[in-house]
Formats: C-alpha cells, sequence, structure tokens
C-alpha cells in the first residue's frame, strides 16, 4: 500500500513538473486532489481495510495530500512569478525609440482670413450677423434693388432652388436681413458661404464673402475709405497700406466704388502681383442706395450708411499668392498644411 502511495506522489509531482499553465496545473489538482481525484478516492478505499491498519492507512494518506497541495503550491507561485517576468517582458517600453507624431491639424486659408477680418471689424465695433444661404429672390435681389432683367439673375449665374428661391449670389441680402429687423445706428458684418454658376481659375461656384453694413446719422464715404483702410492694413500687414477709391456700379449701392490698395508687394512701384499698376483691386462697396434704405422702413432723409463686400477667396489669394481659386476647395493637405 506504501508503495502505491509512493507511487501515486511520484507521478504528481511529475504531473506537477510538466504543467506549464496555471490551467494545466488546476487539471492536475482535479485529477488528484478533486471530489472523484485518485487521493480522494484512496481515502475512500480505506473503509475496506480492517480497523486495525485504517490509522496508520489514513495518516499515510493525508501526509501523501499534503505534499501534493505543497508541490502544486509552490508550482503555482512559480508559475505566477514567470507570467508576471513575460509580461513585463512583453510591455517593455524601449524609451530611445523615435516617438510617434500627432500630426496637427491647421486652419484653412479661408477661414484664416475670415478669422482676420473678423478680428479686425470687431476693433472697429462691428458686431456679427449671419444670414442664410438659401435666399429668398426677394432679399437676394428684389430688395436690393436688382431688376428683373439684371443679367446677375441669369439662369446661368445663379442657382435656383425654386421660381422664388435661390443660393445667395452674394452676403448683401445680410444688409436686407439686419435693417429690417434692427433700427439705426447699425455696424454689422456678415460673413458666409456664396454661390455663382461659375468655374475658372479666378471663379468658384462657391466661395466667400464678408459684408460690412454701416447706418447711421451723416455717415459718408470717407468713413468707408477710412475704416476699409484700417481693416486692410491690419490684413495685409503693413501700415504703409493706401487706399483709392475707383467709381463703378451696384445697384443697391449710390454712389459705387471700386476699392484698390496699393500694391504690399512692390509698395506701388509696379511689380507682376499688381501687373505694373501699383494698384491692386479689393473689393466693392458705395453708400447704400436711397430706394434700399426706404424698402428696408429706414428714413434716407435721416440716415446714411455704408456698405462693402470683400471676397475671402481674392484676398487669400493676393495674401497667399495662390494662383488657382480651385486649390481652397480640392482639399489637398499638401496645401492646406502650409497655412501653420
Ligand atoms: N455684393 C457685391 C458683390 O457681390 C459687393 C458689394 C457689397 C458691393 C456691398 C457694394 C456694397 O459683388
Amino acid at each position: 500500500m506504501k508503495e502505491r502511495i509512493e507511487e501515486l506522489v511520484n507521478l504528481a509531482n511529475k504531473r506537477i513538473s510538466e504543467a506549464l499553465s496555471g490551467k494545466l496545473l488546476n487539471d492536475v489538482k482535479v485529477e488528484f486532489l478533486g471530489k472523484n481525484g485518485s487521493v480522494t478516492s484512496l481515502m475512500k478505499g480505506m473503509r475496506d481495510l480492517p480497523p486495525e491498519e485504517r490509522p496508520t492507512f489514513g495518516q499515510l494518506v493525508n501526509e501523501m495530500r499534503a505534499k501534493i497541495e505543497k508541490a502544486i503550491s509552490e508550482k503555482e507561485a512559480e508559475l505566477k512569478k514567470k507570467e508576471i517576468a513575460e509580461r513585463l517582458e512583453a510591455e517593455s517600453i524601449d524609451v530611445t525609440l523615435p516617438g510617434k507624431c500627432v500630426k496637427e491639424g491647421t486652419l484653412h486659408p479661408i477661414t484664416l482670413v475670415k478669422n482676420q477680418l473678423i478680428d479686425a471689424f470687431q476693433g472697429l465695433g462691428f458686431q456679427i450677423y449671419e444670414g442664410p444661404e438659401i435666399e429668398l429672390d426677394k432679399i437676394n435681389f428684389q430688395m436690393l434693388n436688382i431688376p428683373e432683367d439684371h443679367p446677375a439673375r441669369d439662369m446661368q449665374d445663379t442657382f435656383y432652388v425654386t421660381d422664388n428661391i435661390l443660393l445667395r449670389t452674394h452676403t448683401s441680402p445680410g444688409q436686407v436681413r439686419v435693417m429690417t429687423s434692427s433700427k439705426p445706428p447699425i455696424k454689422v458684418m456678415c460673413p458666409g458661404r456664396v454661390y455663382r454658376s461659375d468655374d475658372d481659375a479666378t471663379h468658384s461656384p462657391i466661395f466667400h464673402q464678408i459684408e460690412g453694413l454701416v447706418v447711421d446719422k451723416n455717415v459718408s464715404l470717407c468713413d468707408l475709405k477710412g475704416s476699409l483702410e484700417t481693416i486692410l492694413k491690419k490684413v495685409f500687414n503693413s501700415d504703409d497700406i493706401k487706399t483709392r477709391l475707383r467709381p463703378s456700379y451696384f445697384p443697391f449701392t449710390e454712389p459705387s466704388v471700386e476699392i484698390d490698395v496699393s500694391c504690399f508687394e512692390c509698395g506701388g512701384k509696379g511689380c507682376k502681383l499688381c501687373k505694373g499698376t501699383g494698384w491692386i483691386e479689393v473689393l466693392g462697396g458705395g453708400m447704400v442706395n436711397r430706394k434700399v434704405l426706404e424698402m428696408c422702413g429706414i428714413d434716407p432723409d435721416v440716415y446714411s450708411g455704408y456698405a462693402f463686400g470683400i471676397g475671402l477667396e481674392r484676398i487669400a489669394m493676393l495674401k497667399y499668392h495662390i494662383p488657382d481659386i480651385r486649390m481652397f476647395f480640392e482639399n489637398d493637405i499638401r496645401f492646406t498644411e502650409q497655412f501653420k
């Protein structure tokens, strides 16, 4: 019997030493010490022995059980240690390897120019108003004194949604929305997206403008010139910038002007950028037409106003020397990431 017990202990030790994982070790534990394990069934066999042999036998089996238990718990500790060592090895970090860079995003150049202009205008006390991009014909054209037969209304130039609804062709409807909903003094800018059926190197079917509108008593063209000069100096980063007004025509301003800046590349001497003229055309504006003030419920004998519209793509193209307007909309990050 003693031999049989020894044999079992040896077998158990062999199986324990062969167990390579906690799970396998647990199988060994069940095999020997479990409810139906070999040690347990040995113990059960005790009733077949004569009573005088039972105590010795019991003691032997108990000793054997203790030995196996001890061996198992030693192996358990060993496996645990091994597992920790392996994890430390696997999860160790080589701090000498080069790090993984998180790619930093950049603001789109149009957003940059928009933010610069908004900053400059806010410094002069302008508030921001954003109107809808899908606009009524009445507000985009009629209330701005743009007659029915005006070429801009042509199907070729305007994206119509229905006969009376269209994608706004400029930010000037913002003027109408502000003037019909508030009383002077008014000092707002309306930044936003506008749409025209145009597509070439300098025209895009979608582009951006900022409208400016000031309505108060005694507002004159001098105010327009002064404010714009202040803003353009900031945007083109030069105190030497001068502005010049040339007569122009817009149905909603009278008189109307084109505003040029002295060339910030050559300082006015004449270069490639200004095509040798020393001046660059940057925006359109004028005094709000009396008819427009009247249609918006503002008395033109009491109030006057100036308005202007700046094309953001045009400013960005000049400022950053971008040759083709389509580059703004291609979303090629090799282009956009240059504006850090
Ligand atoms: N809305 C005009 C355009 O898109 C620009 C403009 C705005 C002109 C305000 C005069 C006054 O061309």
